[in-house]
């Protein structure tokens, strides 16, 4: 992108590292859901495939965005992978109404990033503002269907919701590692 200043262009790096390992982490979690769901619970294989399918996409967008813009993949991917594959599993060991808690709480807290990361790039890189925006109406669409389908909320929904909400957005904080704080910084100053 020309007219940016080298820390505009580690911030959209940051952006898309941080948004290529979440997808990742995504995947697995739907994956793992499904694995363990396709019998007990036949009725939900259909959404979570079209999730997974939606993620798989979602993955392929950063990726791309990443070659084009000279960048690598985060350097804890594996933990992604494996704390998606760890929760998917868990929750769908807990329930149907737990795996529908865990879309909900993954992607509310992925929603609120992505509207950080987009008044940071609408002037910025408008081709990655794009996908991003469109990007953030599937998550929002995952995140109405899984509230649309829970049957109510207990007092281990509430925690397991929390304990997801926290251990998505420590993730999403190790991925930004090396300078944690900079592009939170940078993303919070732009929409001051
Ligand atoms: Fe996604
Ligand atoms: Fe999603």
């Amino acid at each position: 992108m020309p007219g940016l200043t080298d820390r505009e262009r580690t911030t959209i790096a940051r952006i898309i590292r941080v948004n290529h390992a979440g997808e990742t982490g995504a995947i697995r979690i739907y994956a793992a859901q499904l694995w363990r769901a396709r019998r007990p619970y036949p009725d939900m294989v259909p959404a979570l495939e079209k999730m997974r399918r939606d993620e798989i996409r979602h993955c392929a967008i950063f990726r791309a965005a990443m070659t084009e813009r000279d960048t690598r993949p985060c350097r804890v991917m594996r933990l992604w992978s494996l704390g998606g594959f760890v929760i998917g599993f868990a929750t769908a060991l807990l329930g149907r109404n737990m795996i529908w808690i865990c879309t909900e709480a993954v992607e509310t807290t992925v929603h609120k990033h992505l509207i950080e990361q987009l008044h940071f790039l609408r002037d910025r890189d408008p081709a990655l503002f794009a996908a991003i925006d469109a990007i953030k109406d599937e998550e929002l669409e995952h995140r109405d269907h899984a509230i649309e389908m829970q049957e109510g909320r207990g007092s281990l929904d509430r925690m397991v919701y929390a304990v997801i909400s926290v251990l998505t957005g420590l993730m999403i904080w190790l991925s930004t590692w090396g300078d944690p704080s900079l592009m939170a910084r940078d993303l919070r100053a732009d929409q001051a």
